[in-house]
Parts: structure tokens; C-alpha cells; sequence
């Protein structure tokens, strides 16, 4: 395996950040595919371009711009992750996790996790945001092996903040479906035999990333919301063909919604 140390990259990372901005961030926001007009409402932003920061994994994704973003919403500070690396980029675990790490050493005590999913219960259709409720990870890997907590997670997804995020969005109007989200490697999209079998197990969306930055966030005592994209509908659910530039397109139309919903959980957890 390729030499990755994460102590000594953190730090290096870390003090490169730190001598940008002095901002804490309490909250820490990982944008998905396309849904990147969020910050666009961040106050008095610092944008850092994730290639300009030591040690700091680099995205390959169309569409994925690989910057972190410092500012505040009303007087909250948060920190963006936009443009996430995905697993099936560098087939490396840790390279994955290294924003959660990275949110954790600037203090961070709540993540919201947000991505860009297929949809597999029929009651979905593309454009819909879900609430993640629970996880099933597909991906074979496992984060807690590079740390010693192990515990009994009964609820991965805050229950406050999934119910802050319920009713922010009743009274707001949007319709939220609720959802457990499972999570593949990828690169391709799934067969629609997958599907099925992702259907009967009790998965309502399918995506290539989150669950296993979820776990380490988990155990490192960061609280986690989750809300998905609902990109298209998956393999075998309707007829047409999967494509990423219907991900990202679909995206980018329900931004306005995404970006209220995010924006009023994010004032009301505070
Ligand atoms: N499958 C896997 N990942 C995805 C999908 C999908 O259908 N849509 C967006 N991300």
C-alpha cells in the first residue's frame, strides 16, 4: 500500500489551513455531485482549493470541484467539503475519509453528509430529497479499522437532527422523503438484479459514497445528517439507460430546494 501517514499529513494539512483562516467551524457541511450551489450563501467565504493544501487527496470527478469553503451562515461558522473523492478513484480507505478527519481536528461537532443517489423505492422519483434514516454499507470496507472504538451503533443518523430536519421541512414546504441509503464501490452503476436484491434487504436509494465516512464520523463523537439527492431512478426501476450527466443535471435543478432545506436545519440545529 502507498505510503499514507495520517498524523503527520493531518498536520501538515492543518497548519496550512490554519494560516489561511482562524475560523472554528461547528459545523461541517460534504457536498455531493452537482449540489454545489449551496454555498453560494456563505457569508464572508475562504475558499481553498484542495490541491493547494498539503497532503490533501485530489478529486478526479467531472463535476467535482475540490475545494474546501470557510465562512459563516447568519453567525453559525461551518466548513464545505465540495467535491468528495470517491473510493473507486484511488481504491483507498483513508483517502476517503480525510475530510471527516480533518472536520474532526477543527472541532467540528455535527456533519451533514449530502450525495447524489439512485433511487430504488418506486415511490421516489428523480429530483427528490431523502433523509437518511439508516445505512447499509455494500462498500466491503469497514473505517473502524483504523481505530480502536468500536461500538453498537443503534442510530448512525442523529434522531434530533432528524427530526430538526423534519420539521424544517414541513414548515418550509418541501417534501422530504425518509430512507435508508445503501452504499456501493461503484465505478459502474448497478445491474437491475443488484437492485433487487438492494430492494428486498430494505434499501430505498443506492450511491458510491457517505457510509463509510458516516461510521468514522460515528465513532469520533461527530453527530451526522444525512440527506440525499435523488438523481434517477436505478437500474431496472424504470426503462432508460443511467448516465452521469443526468446525475449531475437533475443535481442541479433541485439545488434551490436543497440549498433552503440545508440552510434552515443548519439555523435551527444552532
Ligand atoms: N447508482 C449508484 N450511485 C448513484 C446513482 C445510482 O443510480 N445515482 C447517483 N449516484
Amino acid at each position: 500500500m502507498e505510503n499514507f501517514n495520517l498524523n503527520s499529513n493531518l498536520l501538515e494539512s492543518t497548519q496550512y489551513i490554519n494560516s489561511i483562516t482562524r475560523i472554528k467551524p461547528k459545523i461541517a457541511v460534504i457536498l455531493g455531485s452537482g449540489l454545489g450551489d449551496f454555498v453560494e450563501i456563505i457569508k464572508n467565504r475562504i475558499s481553498i482549493n484542495t490541491r493547494e493544501i498539503p497532503k490533501y487527496p485530489i478529486s478526479t470527478v467531472v463535476g467535482h470541484k475540490g475545494k474546501i469553503i470557510f465562512g459563516k451562515i447568519d453567525k453559525i461558522p461551518v466548513m464545505i467539503f465540495q467535491g468528495r473523492i470517491h473510493f473507486y478513484e484511488t481504491g483507498n480507505l483513508e483517502k476517503i475519509l480525510y475530510p471527516i478527519y480533518i472536520a474532526k481536528e477543527f472541532g467540528v461537532k455535527i456533519l451533514v453528509v449530502t450525495n447524489a443517489a439512485g433511487g430504488i423505492n418506486r415511490h421516489y422519483k428523480p429530483g427528490d430529497l431523502m433523509l437518511i434514516t439508516d445505512q447499509i454499507n455494500l462498500t466491503f470496507e469497514n473505517p473502524l479499522k483504523f481505530i480502536p472504538k468500536q461500538s453498537y451503533n443503534t442510530s448512525l443518523y442523529d434522531p434530533n437532527l432528524i427530526s430538526i430536519a423534519l420539521k424544517v421541512a414541513k414548515s418550509n414546504r418541501i417534501l422530504l422523503q425518509q430512507g435508508v441509503y445503501c452504499g456501493v464501490k461503484g465505478p459502474s452503476y448497478e445491474t437491475a438484479a443488484e437492485i433487487e436484491m438492494f430492494r428486498r434487504i430494505g434499501a430505498d436509494a443506492v450511491g458510491m459514497s457517505t457510509v463509510n465516512e458516516v461510521l468514522l464520523a460515528n465513532a469520533l463523537g461527530i453527530r451526522v445528517l444525512g440527506i440525499s439527492c435523488i438523481t434517477n431512478m436505478s437500474t431496472g426501476i424504470l426503462p432508460q439507460k443511467l448516465s452521469h450527466n443526468e446525475v449531475t443535471e437533475v443535481a442541479k435543478l433541485v439545488n434551490y430546494t436543497f440549498s433552503l432545506l440545508l440552510t434552515e436545519c443548519i439555523r435551527t440545529i444552532t
